[in-house]
């Protein structure tokens, strides 16, 4: 039964790489809605994908979530046959724990693989006067230079409602969650059904251009209550490899 589960893991890729319009999924068995460990093994996937990406100079961007949290906990030294490997926070800091930061992340998976990392010093969510102030500063114009040129781009993707309440969203955007249909979230950047981007932070981090000039983007997603989010925010978003589990795959493939 397990080789039968594995060609039916393999089956399902192929479909939702049809179906999501992606040239890579891979599929780790399990709900991580059900079990954490579930997690772990999309984590371990990803750090896998990481290292098929690497080249010899490797600027790799990650965001935040406890998705991410997982990839750094099972990352592993990547520094034997790759020269250059630095890893960048693609987001400053948010309301949420620190364990789900980007900047912690960022520097955990550094360490475990070896590599060099920069961090990003800022707060999250600015005002234009803060943003315009901060982004003169050198420090953080180098840091955000590294983002811009990321070669391999590592993300999350969340539930709209469930990312705008963990990250204390006021009243009012709460209320344009409901009213415009938001479902999906991914580095800050809110999506409807349709992959419209229907608000974005304003943010000094990565921006929605920098996922089409890197050399390859890693998504990293599952459970079965992010299958709405995964299917809306690839609509329009670009070609990746995503890592999710069966609990959202299947939810996916019922939905189409
Ligand atoms: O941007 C997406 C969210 O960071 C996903 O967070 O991995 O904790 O569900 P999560």
């Amino acid at each position: 039964t397990v080789m039968k589960n594995i060609s039916g893991l393999k089956n399902m890729e192929k479909q939702l790489e049809e179906v999501l319009g992606v040239s890579k999924v891979v599929i780790v068995s399990g709900d991580s809605d059900q079990y954490a460990t579930v997690k772990n093994e999309m984590g371990l996937a990803c750090v896998k994908e990481i290292e098929r990406a690497l080249g010899a100079d490797n600027i790799i961007a990650v965001t935040g979530g406890s998705t991410l949290a997982a990839a750094a906990e099972m990352m592993h030294p990547l520094r034997r046959t790759h020269q250059d490997l630095l890893f960048v926070s693609a987001r400053g800091g948010l309301g949420e724990k620190v364990e789900n930061q980007a900047n912690t992340i960022c520097a955990k998976m550094a360490e475990k693989a070896e590599g060099r990392y920069h961090l990003l010093h800022v707060p999250d969510q600015l005002s234009d006067d803060s943003y315009h102030s901060l982004m003169e500063e050198p420090s953080i114009h180098r840091v955000m230079q590294h983002v811009h040129h990321a070669t391999i781009i590592v993300h999350g993707i969340g539930d709209a409602k469930t990312m705008a309440i963990r990250r204390h969203s006021g009243e009012d955007f709460l209320k344009r969650v409901d009213t415009e249909h938001a479902v999906a979230e991914a580095f800050g950047y809110f999506f409807d059904q349709t992959g419209r981007v229907i608000h974005k932070v304003q943010t000094i981090g990565l921006q929605w251009e920098d996922l089409f000039g890197a050399r390859s983007v890693i998504a990293v997603a599952g459970g079965k209550s992010k299958a709405e989010a995964i299917q809306a925010y690839f609509k329009k978003g670009p070609d990746s490899v995503l890592i999710t589990d069966e609990g959202a795959a299947q939810q996916i493939l019922k939905n189409f």
